[in-house]
């Protein structure tokens, strides 16, 4: 099937990133093929939703075979774009932008952490593993000279959204934002936030509704 041309809902696409994990996990065990009910066991999904879902991609499941492990990994790391590299770029080298640079599984997944940027002369000038804090004043000249294709914003939430102005000027493509704010970025780009307090929050609230 032609990639481009794929529609595929957002719902599925939330859940490629879960097919991935498992089926890596699944390669790692050396396990080759997989049935969608044994996957469904393991994924906490029904049999029937994962063929729905595989189904988007042409169907590789086989009646009687199940799923080539790799061949469906493989499909779904390209599908999300895992096959390619990208250059990014972390703004604010606070505690998260630095816990951030310091995670070399990103990396591993082809998100290569080219630069951080700062305001705090105390920071400008260090390195994390071998990435220089760089100062903020030069983000601009920097992403146009490096192919930065994701800015990761780790700033404080005052400062976010001028930062975002900032990377959306420069043509940044994707921003993956940290700060607990709904940042204004134009349609083309693209804007993924992780808000973990959402998180802890909603954790929070099963907490004290388990009874219910
Ligand atoms: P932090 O205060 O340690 O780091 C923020 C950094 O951003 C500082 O070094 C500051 O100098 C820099 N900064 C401020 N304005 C800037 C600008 N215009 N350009 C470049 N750098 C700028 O804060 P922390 O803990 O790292 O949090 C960062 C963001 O992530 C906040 O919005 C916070 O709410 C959010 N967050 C942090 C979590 C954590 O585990 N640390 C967890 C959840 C959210």
């Amino acid at each position: 099937m032609d990639k481009d041309n794929m529609k595929i809902s957002m719902a599925v696409i939330r859940r490629l990133p879960k097919y991935h994990r498992y089926l890596k996990d699944l390669l790692e065990k050396d396990i080759k093929r997989i049935s969608s009910k044994e996957l469904s066991k393991i994924m906490g999904l029904t049999a029937s939703q994962i063929r729905q879902d595989l189904n988007n991609f042409g169907g590789f499941g086989q009646q009687g075979y199940g799923y080539n492990v790799e061949a469906l990994f493989e499909e779904i790391e390209g599908i999300l774009g895992l096959d390619k590299h990208y250059n990014t770029i972390i703004v604010g080298a606070g505690n998260l932008g630095q816990a951030i640079a310091n995670y070399t599984n990103f990396e591993k997944a082809g998100f290569l952490p080219k630069g951080m940027f700062d305001i705090n002369p105390k920071l400008i000038g260090l390195k994390i593993r071998d990435i220089q804090i760089l100062d903020a004043d030069h983000m601009e000249e920097y992403i146009k000279a490096n192919g930065i294709t994701i800015g990761i914003i780790c700033t404080p939430k005052e400062q976010a959204q001028s930062v975002a102005d900032r990377l959306v000027k420069c043509n940044i493509q994707g921003i993956w934002n940290f700060a607990p704010v709904d940042l204004n970025v134009p349609e083309h780009v693209i804007l993924e936030n992780v808000h973990l307090s959402e998180s802890l929050f909603t954790l929070s609230y099963l907490l004290n509704h388990r009874d219910e």
